[in-house]
């Protein structure tokens, strides 16, 4: 029920690319959802929503005004940056328009991009479904799948190993969160 509204508003706000990135998401987070044991009508429910804010973030950011001011203040500084605000939008849009409270699916979608400390089984299937979907085409990409399958710290562990790379050699900021979602995977 919640799932088809998400798809319609879906439909209706984002780009059609976009669009279908986010069902290859939802599938692959469902498969991994099976494999790993947990609920995958939340996993589902986490992916269609991770994407939903990007493209808006514009519009959104007035038309949650409001609202923003409350809630960006728990927020890590770094993620109310261009290219990582779509994940607390969207946070928002999962929560004020389709009435999810459950932390676990919320902060899913928050961090999607970064990854955090102590993530849940359910973010990061979402963190890795969001890149390992069958249209991601990256070297290494096909291990990480297959990591994936087995032991999800590893998984992103490799993929956060891969980003960074790409960062360095692009000269890209690194999100400090995402640092600190490395290090306490190799710690732990
Ligand atoms: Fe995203
Ligand atoms: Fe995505």
């Amino acid at each position: 029920m919640k799932n088809e509204e998400i798809l319609e508003y879906l439909k209706k706000n984002i780009k059609k690319k976009r669009y279908h990135h986010i069902l290859r998401v939802a599938d692959t987070a469902e498969k991994l959802a099976i494999v790993h044991d947990i609920p995958a009508d939340k996993v589902y429910t986490a992916a269609l929503l991770h994407d939903c804010a990007k493209g808006n973030e514009g519009s959104l950011l007035k038309d949650y005004k409001n609202i923003i001011v409350n809630e960006w203040v728990s927020l890590e500084e770094e993620l109310k940056e261009k290219s990582l605000i779509h994940g607390p939008l969207a946070g928002i849009i999962a929560r004020d328009v389709f009435g999810i409270e459950e932390k676990d699916i919320l902060n899913a979608v928050i961090y999607h991009t970064t990854g955090r400390e102590n993530m849940s089984k359910l973010e990061k299937i979402v963190f890795l479904a969001d890149k390992l979907e069958p249209k991601r085409d990256y070297p290494g990409v096909d291990k990480i799948r297959e990591t994936a399958q087995i032991d999800l710290e590893k998984a992103m562990l490799l993929t956060i190993d891969n980003t960074m790379t790409y960062l360095i050699e692009n000269q890209e900021l690194i999100a400090v969160i995402t640092v600190k979602t490395r290090n306490n995977i190799l710690r732990r």
